[in-house]
This record gives C-alpha cells, sequence and structure tokens, in this order.
C-alpha cells in the first residue's frame, strides 16, 4: 500500500478494515469513511480549515465531563440527534411521539408519590401537571415507571448549578412516579420556561458563528417505562411559546404541544389553597407495543 493518492485513498482506507470480525461495524466504518472524504472533497477542505476542525473538537472534548455532555449539544445542534431519534421510533400515528433525550436527565432521581411537589425548592412559578398513560387500545398502563425532568425559572437545570456548601439539594424539578391502577398520575412542579441550551463553549461560539440563536422553547422532559411497551423518550411543549419554529435542538413535534392552563388565586387541583397564581397542564401519553 503505496503511493496512495487522493483518488486511490478512500478504497485504501476502506480494505484496511476489511479482516474487522465485526460486520456492523465495518458496514458503519466504510459509510463513514465514504461520506467524510466526499465531504472534504466536495467542499474542497483546505489544511487551515481541517486544523481549526480538530481545534474544535478538541475543546469539544476538553469541556465535556460527567455534568457537562458538549457531544451530545453538537449532535443536537447539528440534528443528528433528532434524525436518530426519528428513524429509531417510527410509530402508529396515534402513539405519542418521541423526541431528543437532551443531556440533563439523571438516573436515580428521587421516587415520588402521585401528587407530591417534585420541585424540591426549585424556583418558579406553581404548575400541577396530570395525565394518563395509556395502550394503543386506550386502556390505562398501572405501574409504569414516569421519569420528569425540566429546568427552574432561570433556565438551569439542577446539575448545572455548581455544587456549594449549604445550597439546594442535589435533584430538583425531577423525579420519578408511578401511574397508578387507572393509568393516571400527577404531580406538583413549577412553570416551564424557555431556555437556552449552554452556549458559553465551543458549541455555542459555532452557533453565533452560524447566526443561530441557543434558545429551546419552554418543555417538559419525560421518559416513559413499561414492560410490554417500547420506552418512550419525549418532551411535552408549552403553547404560544416563540421559540416553538425556531428549537435550537429542532426537537418540536406538533403532536406534543400542550396548553398550560393560568389560573388567579384559589384552589389547586390537589386541595391546596394558592395565594398566588398557578398553572394546571393536562397531557395523556399512549405507548407503542414493543415488538415481540
Ligand atoms: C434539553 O432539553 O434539556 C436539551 C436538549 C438538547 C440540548 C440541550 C438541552
Ligand atoms: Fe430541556
Amino acid at each position: 500500500m503505496r503511493n496512495i493518492n487522493e483518488n486511490t485513498i478512500t478504497q485504501a482506507v476502506v480494505e484496511s478494515m476489511r479482516d474487522s470480525g465485526n460486520a456492523r461495524l465495518r458496514t458503519v466504518m466504510n459509510s463513514l469513511v465514504h461520506h467524510l472524504h466526499a465531504f472534504a472533497r466536495e467542499v474542497k477542505l483546505t489544511e487551515d480549515e481541517w486544523f481549526h476542525a480538530i481545534r474544535f473538537l478538541t475543546e469539544v472534548g476538553h469541556i465535556t465531563d460527567d455534568k457537562r455532555q458538549e457531544f451530545i449539544l453538537l449532535s443536537d445542534t447539528l440534528g443528528l440527534s433528532m434524525l436518530v431519534t426519528a428513524q429509531n421510533n417510527k410509530k402508529p400515528p396515534e402513539c405519542t411521539e418521541a423526541t431528543v433525550f437532551g443531556p440533563f436527565f439523571v438516573d436515580g432521581a428521587p421516587e415520588y408519590k402521585n401528587g407530591d411537589d417534585i420541585s424540591n425548592g426549585a424556583s418558579g412559578e406553581p404548575c400541577f401537571v396530570s395525565g394518563r398513560v395509556l395502550g394503543l387500545d386506550g386502556l390505562p398502563i398501572s405501574a409504569a415507571k414516569i421519569d420528569v425532568w425540566q429546568s427552574d425559572d432561570e433556565g438551569f437545570y439542577d446539575v448545572q448549578r455548581p455544587p456549594e456548601p449549604n445550597s439546594a439539594p442535589e435533584h430538583q424539578a425531577r423525579g420519578r412516579l408511578r401511574s397508578a391502577a387507572d393509568g393516571s398520575f400527577n404531580f406538583r412542579s413549577i412553570l416551564a420556561v424557555a431556555y437556552p441550551i449552554p452556549h458559553d463553549g465551543p458549541v455555542g461560539r459555532m452557533l453565533e458563528a452560524l447566526g443561530r440563536h441557543p434558545w429551546r422553547p419552554a418543555h417538559l422532559h419525560f421518559m416513559i417505562e413499561a414492560p410490554g411497551y417500547e420506552t418512550l423518550v419525549t418532551h411535552v411543549f408549552r403553547d404560544g411559546d416563540k421559540y416553538l419554529d425556531s428549537d435550537a435542538v429542532f426537537g418540536v413535534r406538533s403532536s406534543l404541544i400542550a396548553d398550560w392552563v393560568r389560573h388567579d388565586a384559589g384552589v389547586a387541583p390537589d386541595g391546596t389553597q394558592m395565594h398566588n397564581a398557578f398553572y394546571t397542564l393536562q397531557y395523556d401519553f399512549v405507548l407503542n407495543p414493543a415488538a415481540n
């Protein structure tokens, strides 16, 4: 393998991988090499541009740690996350659509009972959320595991705040509940607000250079798991939000937009006397049966 030139390099790399015992890896890497080389040829990539890209990816790696996942942000803002979500979550139109997972899920969030306040002190206007988990036949799915997470009213998730002595609890505005025998669930939390994705790093600089904003429309994240059904990872988006048509990560689906209803001070759905305005949200989720 000598004297490889710009016309023979692609085939040379593909042939170098032919002895891999992993057929799927070969398929994926062959295609990646073909597309990567085609891209470099198409734009006539310069050495300066190549080095700029290497520096950019190095910065993405350096800023990534167990709390900040800049690679997911890069994938999200380039539409790759939504593409992978869409092509892996095809289901009947009656089912709730999936959308991006995002970087702020935490495994092992506190467990709550229906009716509990999952905000755990996070700041925001009170919001009472209720709904049902259903099958395609409209029948309730009981004991579904429901993970919920959201930002506070400043647009920050708990994991984005640096831990400080005597500071807020580790987990705020996130939790895990179970649907009741009739498929219903309900909890108290805070009003979802629009927020910018972290944009003080290389991905933020990329967005700025591209004339793009970093905002996501207000939403509440859900992950719902039940035996015999596909796991649903989705959001519910707040109707009327000004970023619904320009989500920085391309995650909005019309079917996931719902009305957060504002109420003046009075009695909340859980019977609490509210001295200030509060919101309610009602949304039902329909799960797709798992393939056998
Ligand atoms: C989120 O909704 O939490 C999120 C999704 C993608 C990138 C950043 C944040
Ligand atoms: Fe989010």
